[in-house]
């Protein structure tokens, strides 16, 4: 049987972890990111160099999207599972347009800032689509507030796509008003 296939967009950042779990699941991974050697590097991390797909793709350029994500799809089958962080709703359009016409069930874990708790843009999923969101928080400790820390995020991100729960937070959101100041 085929591996099963994974898309991380923004999956060399502080995705990286996850892009390499996944592949540590025995996920084939296509990874988009546009940087060559953010994809090296990760590539050079990985355990499985072999399941990785490196997309070199701007997601804003949304027919090299369309390419990409229909290359991938061509070359190693549908795709099971999403997981992104971008802001840009446009393009998570694009690739829930084209996976839905290959896949007949999929996950999207969407990961989406802290602002967008209380104030979410809405984003239309096909009905083959099960949505997630995933809200980065921040850490209060010792009476001081900080932002996540990407092993942090890719940990909460990781205990997230295992629990697949409709919602998760990784960190906190309240008191709101005691997140860190930029
Ligand atoms: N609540 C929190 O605590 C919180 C929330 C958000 C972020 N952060 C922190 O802030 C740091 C920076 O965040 P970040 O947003 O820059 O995340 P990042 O994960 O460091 O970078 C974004 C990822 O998306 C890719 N990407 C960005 N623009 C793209 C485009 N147009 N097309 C294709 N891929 C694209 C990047 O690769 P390329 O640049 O190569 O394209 C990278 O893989 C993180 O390291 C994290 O620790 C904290």
């Amino acid at each position: 049987m085929n591996p099963k296939h994974a898309l991380v967009i923004g999956g060399t950042g502080m995705l990286k972890d996850v892009s390499l779990w996944l592949t540590n699941e025995g996920f084939i991974v296509s990874i988009i990111g546009r940087s060559k050697s953010k994809h090296l590097d990760l590539v050079n991390k990985a355990s499985h160099p072999e399941l990785i797909n490196s997309l070199m793709v701007d997601y804003n350029n949304h027919s090299l999207l369309e390419e990409g994500i229909r290359d991938a799809i061509g070359k190693h089958g549908p795709i099971a599972l999403v997981v992104s962080w971008t802001p840009s709703l446009p393009s998570l359009e694009i690739a829930n347009n084209i996976i839905s016409e290959q896949s007949r069930k999929w996950k999207f874990f969407q990961i989406k800032g802290s602002r967008r708790y209380f104030n979410d843009d809405s984003l239309n999923v096909s009905s083959s689509c099960e949505h997630r969101s995933i809200y980065l928080g921040f850490v209060i400790e010792n009476n001081h507030s900080r932002w996540l820390t990407n092993r942090e995020i890719a940990q909460g991100v990781i205990k997230s796509v295992i629990d697949d729960s409709k919602q998760s937070i990784i960190g906190r959101l309240h008191p709101y008003e005691k997140r860190p100041k930029y």
